[in-house]
């Protein structure tokens, strides 16, 4: 692998001069240098034609992701102080289930319950339980239903109260940073587009970007590939992206380091490693001839721009 001069610009794309960025880990031998195959990117994506959804499929698709934003819509406005998370997955089991659907994570591989709760730091997959919501708080609602058998995935960092001004900024950059990652990609595209986007924006602002969860394809399965990382992955981010492609696009951005802890006696709740915030908001996507289409999204959400 070549390897860039100390201040030149790093080979991943972050826009970082390389000794800020990976010189230590190319050092280390922890990061996998670009992968040899570029310019092989079309037998890539038709190795991966599996992926494009046909009408019935695209149709499939636009109903789960309307149907997961139509709780996310019932669910936002009842999170307050007071309440515990386990309060907030009831509603959730509930609605779904007394609309016909099934909530995808509630047995996943042995998780619990039917949405995940991520409170301050917790970086994502928190357990809904007897934690009371405190004024001040930030937290994850992260929604997945399974309609007619396909899957419909987001999710939305909600205020809690009074929030104090670093915190709402690190909010409403997130969302930024999950809006920028979606324009970034066209088909034909590489996912690599979308971490580059995240990551430029988010290192730009002072933030890190959780490397060791990342979006996903989605479709009659919960994940799938291709896999989204949040950051520029030369190896990964070689996917071409087609139209007829879902997948989503969940960026978790962090106040200090990007590095996690998985929490030991449940085997699930992943924190920031210096137990300070993070923030993640997720969105559904359905690649189309003419770019990305939000399958999760309603004009009751936020929206483009917001700022919380
Ligand atoms: N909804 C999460 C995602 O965005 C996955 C949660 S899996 C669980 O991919 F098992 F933790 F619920
Ligand atoms: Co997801
Ligand atoms: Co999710």
């Amino acid at each position: 692998m070549n390897r860039p001069g100390r201040n030149d610009s790093c080979w991943c794309g972050s826009g970082r001069k390389y000794k800020k960025c990976h010189l230590a880990s190319d050092d280390a031998g922890t990061t996998s240098p670009p992968a040899p195959t570029f310019g092989r990117a079309p037998s890539a994506s038709r190795r991966n034609a599996h992926l494009i959804l046909d009408d019935e499929g695209q149709e499939g698709m636009r109903a789960a992701g309307r149907f997961n934003a139509q709780v996310m819509d019932f669910i936002r406005p009842q999170v307050k102080a007071g309440m515990t998370t386990d309060a907030i997955d009831k509603l959730v089991d509930t609605y779904t289930r007394d609309h016909g659907h099934i909530p995808a994570t509630l047995g996943y591989h042995g998780f619990t319950k039917s949405c995940c709760t991520s409170i301050n730091e917790v970086v994502c997959h928190g357990i809904p339980g007897a934690d009371v919501l405190q004024d001040g708080d930030i937290v994850n609602i992260d929604l997945t239903s399974i309609v007619d058998g396909w899957f419909g995935d987001q999710s939305e960092t909600l205020l809690v109260g009074e929030v104090d001004a670093v915190s709402r900024k690190l909010v409403t950059d997130t969302f930024e940073s999950m809006h920028l990652g979606i324009e970034a990609i066209r088909p034909g595209g590489r996912i690599l587009d979308i971490g580059r986007a995240i990551q430029t924006y988010a290192h730009s602002h002072g933030y890190s970007v959780v490397r060791e969860y990342q979006g996903h394809g989605i479709g009659r399965k919960f994940h799938q590939d291709p896999g989204v990382p949040h950051f520029p992955d030369f190896e990964m981010g070689q996917f071409i992206v087609e139209a007829g492609m879902c997948f989503t696009i969940e960026p978790m951005i962090n106040l200090g380091t990007y590095r996690t802890k998985l929490d030991r006696h449940d085997g699930w709740t992943v924190r920031t490693a210096d137990g300070k915030r993070s923030a993640q908001f997720e969105h559904t996507i359905l690649m189309t001839e003419s770019g990305p289409e939000i399958l999760t999204l309603t004009e009751h959400g936020p929206q483009r721009g917001h700022t919380f």
